[in-house]
């Protein structure tokens, strides 16, 4: 490319970005969402009770207090702040910079495995979904069986979420080539356009817009009822409380205790009517957590932090595993288009290969990793490399 196209492409580039933002604000100011309050607001409030209380409002909990605000009376408590004018989160092409932000008022908080595996964990209204690379898939019919779940309703609470948060890709250069490539492997048969989850290749859905704009789950609450629903920000829990009066033979939840963006200690309860729940949603570290702060889990565990047994279970925090992931890094001459997962095989041995293109384009970034064999997800990535 000479120097003066450049400057046309830079310049549409720009144009792009300003109708992008620009769409980004018009989206945000279109959907009807509920108020989203600071913690320390919750005083005001206090007297207050609810039918459940709803601890993280990540990728399930945004969808289960819009479900359940239609009939009752809800708390939202989420830690994080708010995903909107957050342009790490919204844009697709601050996917790395958003992981790579380390402040603590990062919306990805990241840890390192006890087997040395970087990672990161949501800190946001929104949750995963506002830190993930978007893609989105139905489950497995046989997931759904196991799991015991009812597997009509859950066919028909599909349309739900995909009609608010779920586009179609307009597939990259290098996810065709990744789709062509795994047909020509014999990743077969090609399933064209499908959220299903099904063996061969595939291009799915994705919560990023034909504009680069990431939808999230805490979109999903402009479909909540907000004369039921309270959503609190910078509310982080600590414990769940319980009703351990002598005569109830167990432990019932009746509320939780949390801090504010402050420091300070609050405590919301639940009606005292039979269904009221408090409902742990704060994803896969969060809410084993949680229930251990609270005095759930193997008593030697609970004994070794000095928290008093609520209820012995020898299963909470236990069989945590990293996602095994494999990669192929491809250096590319020239820049490539920003992508994230769209195309993804599933191999007979359910094996997922799937691909991202165009992040980390700076000579220092990039590391040459070769693939390892055998693995529950194969990733391959494009890079632009100038040498
Ligand atoms: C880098 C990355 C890429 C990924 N890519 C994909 C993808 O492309 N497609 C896909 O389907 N999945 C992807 N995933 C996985 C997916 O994002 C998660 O499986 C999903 O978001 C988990 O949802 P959750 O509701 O269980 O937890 P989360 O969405 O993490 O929600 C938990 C919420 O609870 C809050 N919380 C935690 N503790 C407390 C507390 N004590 N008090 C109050 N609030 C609390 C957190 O701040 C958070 O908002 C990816 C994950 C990562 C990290
Ligand atoms: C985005 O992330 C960068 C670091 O990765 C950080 O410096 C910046 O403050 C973040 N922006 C917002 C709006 O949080
Ligand atoms: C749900 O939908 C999937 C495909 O989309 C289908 O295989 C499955 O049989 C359906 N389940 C029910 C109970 O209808
Ligand atoms: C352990 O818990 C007991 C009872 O709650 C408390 O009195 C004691 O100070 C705690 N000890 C430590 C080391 O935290």
């Amino acid at each position: 490319m000479d120097l003066i196209s450049r400057r046309v492409v830079f310049k549409a580039l720009v144009f792009l970005c300003f109708i992008r933002s620009s769409q980004g604000r018009d989206h945000f100011t279109k959907l009807n969402l509920p108020p989203f309050l600071k913690a320390s607001r919750f005083p005001t409030f206090q007297h207050e009770a609810y039918d459940y209380i709803i601890v993280g409002g990540g990728t399930a909990g945004c969808p289960l207090a819009s479900t359940l605000s239609q009939k009752f009376k809800v708390l939202l408590l989420e830690r994080g702040g708010s995903p909107y004018g957050n342009r790490n989160i919204t844009l697709l092409e601050n996917f790395h910079i958003c992981l790579a932000d380390v402040s603590p008022e990062s919306p990805a908080q990241g840890f390192i495995s006890t087997d040395g595996v970087i990672n990161a964990r949501a800190k946001v209204l929104g949750g995963g979904t506002c830190i993930n690379a978007g893609f989105y898939s139905r489950a497995k019919p046989s997931f759904v069986q196991q799991a015991g779940w009812d597997a009509d309703l859950v066919n028909q609470s599909y349309p739900w979420v995909e009609e608010r948060i779920v586009h179609w890709p307009k597939v990259a250069p290098w996810q065709a080539a990744l789709r062509d490539g795994l047909l020509e492997a014999g990743v077969s048969p090609y399933n064209g356009y499908t959220y299903d989850h099904l063996y061969g290749t595939k291009v799915g859905g994705t919560i990023f817009d034909e504009t680069g704009y990431r939808h999230t789950a805490a979109d999903l609450l402009a479909a909540a009822n907000p004369n039921n629903l309270r959503v609190l920000l910078y509310a982080s829990v600590n414990k769940i409380v319980f009703n351990t009066k002598q005569g109830h033979r167990k432990p019932r939840a009746i509320g939780v205790q949390f801090k504010d963006e402050n420091g300070r200690h609050h405590q919301a309860f639940l009606r005292e009517e039979r269904g009221s729940e408090i409902i742990v949603s704060a994803g896969a570290i969060g809410s084993p957590q949680l229930l251990l702060l609270s005095g759930i889990g193997p008593r030697n565990e609970l004994k070794k932090h000095n928290i008093s047994v609520t209820i012995r279970n020898e299963h909470v925090g236990k069989g945590m595993s990293d996602n095994p992931m494999n990669s192929i890094f491809v250096p590319m001459k020239s820049p490539t288009k920003q992508s994230l997962i769209e195309t993804v095989g599933i191999t007979d041995a359910g094996v997922f290969i799937e691909a991202s293109s165009g992040f980390s384009q700076t000579d220092d970034s990039i590391h040459c990793h070769h693939g390892i064999m055998s693995a529950e997800v194969w990733s391959l990535f494009a890079f632009s490399f100038t040498c």
